[in-house]
């Protein structure tokens, strides 16, 4: 491996493999569900790409290998980097802060010099392994100083950075102590994606507030440094999405179907299944959605030998004391829940803390007759994108926070603001009541509209424009979407 080189290197904090270790002490590696690996796997196999990211434990030394055709090249974090950089910086200072303090962030220095030293590592081992020319697609939060440090190391690669999270307003970006620090970071790269315009608008506005370099959207001047010459950047959205025909194939197979219709009777069949599925995060408004059902119980609008409601959370960043805090106070109010309205033979919430494999996810999804994504901010939300792709009967509702990214394109779902609970109840009740020929023209738009950008359209989109902003080079020799999407991202003002 050591003098192995590549066209075409992905960066990212998690690897799209997790480390299965057997009861017997043999460890294997299992592809990581997500649609990331999907979307950039035709790609990795045409250019013999390689993945640079950590495996998700401390302490744990691996040297690079092949996994299904994808080579892996391992990070290792020590205990203390995990507790800094990814525990600290990344989730409990970068996280709150992006996601507009709904939790206040909390600004160390010591995490911030644990940051600066694993996005370094994360830079020489991408540097390491890129060829000449290479195109190297760095992501997300944890790594945003990445892209500055590999040009700085590698002036002749042509570097791609995308943000999954929502990029804040500048009123509160500004309280970052190394605001400076991260803009200039981000900028090393020739694009910048974000999820959505406004996230676009966000990091344009940073830019020349803190830089006052020239910005004429999606363009950045970038004038010469002492390091760097004069570069044009580009940043602009390119919302993500899954894999939309792998994930309807799946819906439509007999297995999962069947599976539908058993958990619908093993709930009792009750009239209406109402759905959450969300990593236990205080961004994802579990607590509003909780809320609103609870009153519409008590107030009789709902009734519990009726509705119930199935809710999914996956355990997440559990040593982190807010995602400690949440998961009490989630627990408290299903328990308190259950014991106000459950009866014998009736619970109002199934609460499942974990996480399922992909067949019963499409499965949950056709059981349910309400999808509820209440999410106070969130970059994008694949849950809605994949409950839209499993319902090939044309049938369900969705309930989609306008918080989260996926609400620009999703405009046929049923819009709400997470934080006006009456706003939320009605339209709960909306979807309760539906007619089924409403039911199935939102359901057929909404599908309509999700299978127009898939994942792989997202991913060629966006190495694409890396492409185009590197001279039009395509060094990847892949077959890259136009990009004529830029239209369709624009957010229009919502219909009366
Ligand atoms: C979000 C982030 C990802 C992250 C994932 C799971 O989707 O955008 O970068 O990997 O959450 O979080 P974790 O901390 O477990 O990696």
């Amino acid at each position: 491996m050591a003098d192995e080189r590549f066209a075409f290197v992905v960066v990212s904090n998690r690897l799209p493999v997790d480390r299965v270790v057997a009861e017997d002490g043999s460890a294997s590696w299992k592809q990581s569900p997500g649609g990331l690996v999907t979307a950039l796997e035709p790609v990795m196999r045409q250019t013999e790409g390689a993945w640079v990211g950590w495996i998700g434990q401390p302490e744990i030394i691996l040297e690079p290998f092949t996994h299904s055709g994808l080579r892996i090249v391992p990070l290792a974090l020590s205990a203390d980097e995990v507790e800094h950089f990814y525990e600290g910086f990344s989730n409990d200072t970068i996280w709150p802060l992006y996601h507009d303090v709904i939790v206040p962030a909390t600004y160390h220095r010591e995490w911030w010099d644990s940051y600066v030293a694993v996005n370094q590592r994360f830079a020489d081992q991408a540097a390491a392994v890129a060829d000449i020319g290479a195109t190297v697609w760095v992501h997300d939060y944890q790594l945003q100083l990445v892209p500055r440090m590999l040009r700085l190391a590698r002036p002749d690669l042509v570097i791609g950075f995308f943000n999954h999270i929502p990029f804040p307003a500048y009123g509160l970006y500004s309280q970052l102590p190394w605001r400076t620090q991260i803009i200039e970071g981000l900028l090393g790269a020739d694009v910048v994606g974000l999820q959505r315009v406004s996230d676009a608008g966000n990091f344009s506005r940073a830019v020349r507030r803190l830089l006052g370099y020239t910005t004429r959207s999606p363009y950045i001047e970038v004038p010469r440094t002492d390091d760097l010459p004069a570069r044009r950047v580009i940043a602009r959205a390119f919302p993500i999405s899954i894999d939309v025909e792998a994930f309807e194939e799946l819906a439509r197979s007999p297995a999962v179907q069947a599976r539908a219709d058993q958990i619908r009777a093993e709930l009792g069949n009750p009239k209406t299944v109402m759905l959450g599925v969300d990593r236990l995060d205080y961004t994802k408004g579990i607590g509003h959605r909780l809320k609103a059902f609870s009153e519409l119980l008590d107030e009789g609008r709902l009734n519990v030998a009726d509705v119930t409601l199935v809710q999914v959370a996956s355990p997440s960043r559990e040593r982190v004391e807010t995602y400690k805090h949440l998961r009490d106070e989630i627990e408290l109010t299903v328990g308190r829940i259950n014991g106000d309205f459950g009866t014998i033979g009736h619970q109002a919430v199934n609460y499942l803390h974990h996480g399922f494999p992909r067949e019963e996810m499409a499965a949950l999804y056709l059981a349910s007759d309400v999808m509820l994504v209440t999410a106070l901010r969130d970059g994008m939300n694949l849950v809605a994108k994949e409950y839209v792709a499993a319902r090939h009967d044309e049938d369900g509702v969705l309930v989609l926070s306008e918080f989260a990214g996926a609400a620009d394109e999703l405009r046929s779902s049923l819009r709400i603001n997470p934080h006006d609970i009456d706003g939320l109840k009605d339209a709960i009740m909306q979807a309760v009541d539906m007619p089924r020929a409403e039911r199935r023209k939102r359901m057929r738009a909404l599908r309509k509209r999700v299978r127009e950008n898939d994942v792989g359209h997202w991913s060629r989109s966006f190495l694409r424009a890396l492409s185009d902003a590197s001279g039009g080079i395509d060094r990847l020799g892949a077959d890259l979407d136009p990009l004529g999407d830029l239209e369709w991202t624009v957010e229009r003002p919502p219909k009366p």
